[in-house]
């Protein structure tokens, strides 16, 4: 795998990151993942956007331009020979002394990558997943694509040693999203998910999702919903840049809709196949 680090692609023994990296010891930074299909990236632009607006968020500045964060990625879909796979892409508020108030300005972020050959979700996109609910504990900046994942990891955990793919969110008896996806629920012919709030992250994939039901006379209200609507949903779907739209036919021990990915759900697929690369 080649990586980089700093200016420099680098194999993983060359690689040489301080153990007083901000990132190490606080979560002190941002991230992106971008997908890569044939070859090609799938909406760099706007992932790398978001990274800049994360960054600018926590207060912290990218010494590159977003077109040449974007040519890296390129750099790393080329060195690391991907067809399919995705590409991480991460800044640090650099290394220095443990002390949590921000190191002088002169300490420099530090910018990393990789590139990841790895398949898309198919058996997941055809059958679907079976979700668990999980109480939002998370703060409130999900808005944020910050490093700091915990609330994420143990949500994950939990649902994963259930048999689940992914934890859903619960905070104050309203989902708000999964814990590394956005969740979509559909009620005689329309749409709903939470609306692009401090409590979710406005996923890329979600946004593409948002169009294609646009572009397809698909009406949409940007509306969070209950536990309880959930489980009465038509149909649901997790988005996320490597879930694509994975259908949801299980949320806790009940069935969604026949068990069977739905309609819509299959309409969005296939919409969502045509804008791959
Ligand atoms: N996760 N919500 C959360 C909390 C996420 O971590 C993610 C993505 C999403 C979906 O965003 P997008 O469509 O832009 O990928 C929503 C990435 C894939 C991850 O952490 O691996």
């Amino acid at each position: 795998t080649t990586y980089f680090i700093d200016g420099q692609f680098l194999s993983k023994e060359d690689v040489n990151i301080s153990i007083d990296d901000r990132g190490y010891y606080f979560g002190d930074g941002v991230y992106e993942v971008i997908k890569v299909y044939n070859g090609s990236l799938f909406t760099a632009a706007e992932h790398i956007a978001r990274l800049f607006q994360s960054a600018q968020k926590i207060k912290m500045t990218i010494p590159y331009s977003e077109q040449q964060l974007i040519d890296v990625a390129k750099e790393l879909v080329k060195a690391n020979e991907i067809s399919t796979g995705h590409i991480y892409l991460q800044v640090t508020r650099g290394a220095a002394p443990r002390v949590h108030q921000f190191p002088d300005f002169s300490v420099p972020v530090v910018v990393t990558g990789y590139g990841l050959v790895n398949p898309r979700p198919t058996t997941n996109l055809e059958k679907g997943v079976a979700v668990k609910l999980v109480e939002d504990v998370r703060w409130l900046r999900c808005d944020i694509k910050s490093l700091n994942l915990l609330g994420n990891v143990l949500a994950k955990q939990e649902a994963y040693e259930e048999g689940c793919a992914e934890a859903i969110f619960v905070r104050d008896g309203i989902i708000t999203e999964g814990s590394s996806s956005n969740l979509f629920g559909m009620k005689d012919g329309i749409v709903y998910t939470h609306p692009a709030t401090n409590l979710i992250l406005n996923g890329i994939t979600r946004q593409v999702v948002l169009q294609l039901c646009e572009e397809n006379g698909i009406p949409v209200v940007e509306k969070p919903f209950t536990p309880q609507e959930a489980f009465e949903m038509d149909e649901l779907i997790i988005t996320s840049t490597t879930a694509e739209v994975t259908p949801v036919i299980q949320l806790d021990d009940k069935e969604i809709g026949t068990g069977i990915p739905g309609p819509i759900t299959k309409k969005l697929q296939a919409a969502f196949a045509l804008r791959i690369p």
